[in-house]
């Protein structure tokens, strides 16, 4: 019988201390504002934003929504992101993802000040993110790492084998259980005898987009077991990567979906949010994360 990890508890303390640091930073007269754009109406993006924009007013975070049509050329993105650069007031720029096929999503990426990239995705983000420097950690993987700690699962000195090896999950995870003294194995594709090298791990992460595809055969007895997928099965059913039925009962510790990882990352966006303002302002002595 593996213990739950229950994401939506440690998401809403997460978003409760949040809430708590943004009112004593609004009591000094610093406010915080995300620029969120959403290019086109894929109606996932849109449950997306709309996640995060309840978020920001949560926390107290104020949101300013900008709602592209599909057919907006990549220049016009640009000049927005540009312009919001340049916009003191604003403190974080995410643009959602995926962008419509004639937008080079890299070329956005890329124009979003390093300063204001709360996705961490900017190639700047990412270096810093894999030599140990401060810079914003992407908010799936950083939502991993508080899941397990704030779980009271240790790291230091663990087995952590991830399945897949993308940029935005997968690889800045990699370098977080590093930096957690993890010993770290990235699976992918092209890996042999998949299911032997998942084995080894006590610590298991799946970050696939494949639909129950890991079973118990892939699952050490007692590994704690995070599932990063958001996928359908057969019914049209939200499920994850793993199958929950077969490796529960052998898993020490489990992630649901949905429930798990899922609301963790809006979270940790929220958290990089902040973090504009405390690299501002030299507040927060007491944080958390
Ligand atoms: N699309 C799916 N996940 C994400 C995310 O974390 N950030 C952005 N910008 N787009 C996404």
């Amino acid at each position: 019988m593996a213990s739950i990890i229950d994401g939506k508890k440690i998401s809403q303390q997460i978003k409760d201390e949040l809430k708590e640091e943004v009112a004593r930073y609004r009591e000094k007269g610093v406010s915080i504002c995300l620029a969120v754009i959403q290019v086109g109406n894929d109606p996932a993006s849109a449950v997306y934003v709309g996640n995060k924009k309840k978020a920001c007013a949560y926390v107290g975070i104020e949101s300013l929504a900008y709602e592209l049509p599909e057919e907006t050329t990549q220049e016009e993105l640009l000049a927005l992101v540009k312009e919001l650069n340049e916009k003191k007031e604003v403190n974080g720029i995410l643009v959602q993802l995926p962008l419509p096929e004639h937008i080079d999503e890299n070329v956005v990426i890329r124009t979003i000040s390093p300063e204001k990239d709360v996705d961490g995705f900017h190639p700047q983000s990412v270096g810093a993110l894999s030599i140990g420097q401060r810079g914003f950690v992407s908010c799936t993987p950083a939502g991993v790492i508080q899941l397990l700690k704030r779980s009271g699962i240790q790291i230091d000195g663990k087995e952590c084998v991830i399945i897949g090896r993308s940029n935005i999950v997968g690889k800045p995870l990699a370098m977080l259980l590093l930096r957690e003294n993890g010993t770290v194995t990235v699976c992918h594709s092209h890996t042999a005898d998949l299911k032997a090298v998942a084995r080894r791990a006590d610590i298991l992460v799946v970050a696939i987009g494949r639909a129950k595809m890991v079973d118990a055969d892939y699952v050490k007895e007692g590994a704690v077991v995070i599932d990063v997928g958001m996928d359908r099965d057969e019914n049209g059913k939200l499920c994850g990567d793993v199958d929950y039925a077969s490796v529960e009962p052998k898993a020490s510790a489990i992630t649901p979906v949905p429930g798990g990882v899922g609301p963790m990352t809006v979270a940790m966006l929220m958290n990089n949010c902040v973090e504009t303002a405390r690299r501002e302002n030299a507040l927060s002595a007491d944080r958390t994360i």
